[in-house]
């Protein structure tokens, strides 16, 4: 019997066969249209946006690199069975210790979305974690943040997490809002902040 790899390497390889014929199998539901067709473009447009780390990679996901054209992407995930999904270069990792695998003030955007509350569960490894990013991103670099503000997910939503005071809150690309909840049904929310300039 094929184990948890086998089955993504599977699924990975079918869809990548699909994919090359022009269909991309993705989810339409509205907070993923709302990413892959709004706040995805509007951040591949902004000329300053050259590095971006993505974490956390699922079947749904692995084109978003390809989203993102004028970025160089880092996809970052801790599942190493899931590396299948991720893109060109990948880092098996949990995020708690990106810092160790990027450099400091090397990334324009983090793109962290559905991780809170999906593994990444406990409060300290969500400080290392989102205190982590913030060292890696340049200053005027973008943080945004994807959760679900329904139980169980939101056991520890953004208001509590230290981490993100040191953070400006932003507008989310595309949008002139800081946060915005893109899917009733699951309470999926999508919120953005900036790392601050040197005063
Ligand atoms: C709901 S899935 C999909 C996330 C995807 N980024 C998205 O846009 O929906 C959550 C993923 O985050 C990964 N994950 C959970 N905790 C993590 C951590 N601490 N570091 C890196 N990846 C993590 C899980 O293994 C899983 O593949």
């Amino acid at each position: 019997m094929p184990g948890k790899a086998g089955f993504y390497r599977t699924t990975a390889r079918l869809l990548g066969a699909i994919d090359r014929r022009g269909l991309v199998l993705r989810y339409r539901y509205g907070d993923r249209r709302l990413l892959e067709e709004c706040v995805l473009p509007a951040l591949d447009a902004d000329p300053a946006v050259v590095s971006v780390l993505l974490v956390g990679c699922a079947w749904y996901t692995r084109h978003y690199p390809a989203l993102l054209p004028s970025a160089e992407v880092i996809t970052m995930e801790i599942d190493p069975a899931k590396a299948v999904f991720g893109g060109a270069r990948h880092i098996v990792a949990d995020m708690a210790h990106v810092d160790a695998h990027i450099a400091p003030a090397s990334l324009d955007a983090v793109i962290c979305n559905g991780v809170l509350g999906w593994g990444l569960d406990h409060p300290a490894a969500i400080e290392a974690a989102f205190a982590g990013a913030s060292r890696c991103l340049r200053p005027g670099g973008l943080f945004l943040l994807g959760w679900n503000d329904i139980a169980p997910r939101n056991a520890c939503p953004p208001d509590t997490i230290a981490a993100l005071d040191g953070l400006a809150i932003a507008d989310i690309p595309g949008l002139r809002t800081h946060s915005v909840v893109a899917q009733a049904r699951n309470r999926h929310c999508y919120q953005a902040w900036r790392k601050p300039l040197p005063a």
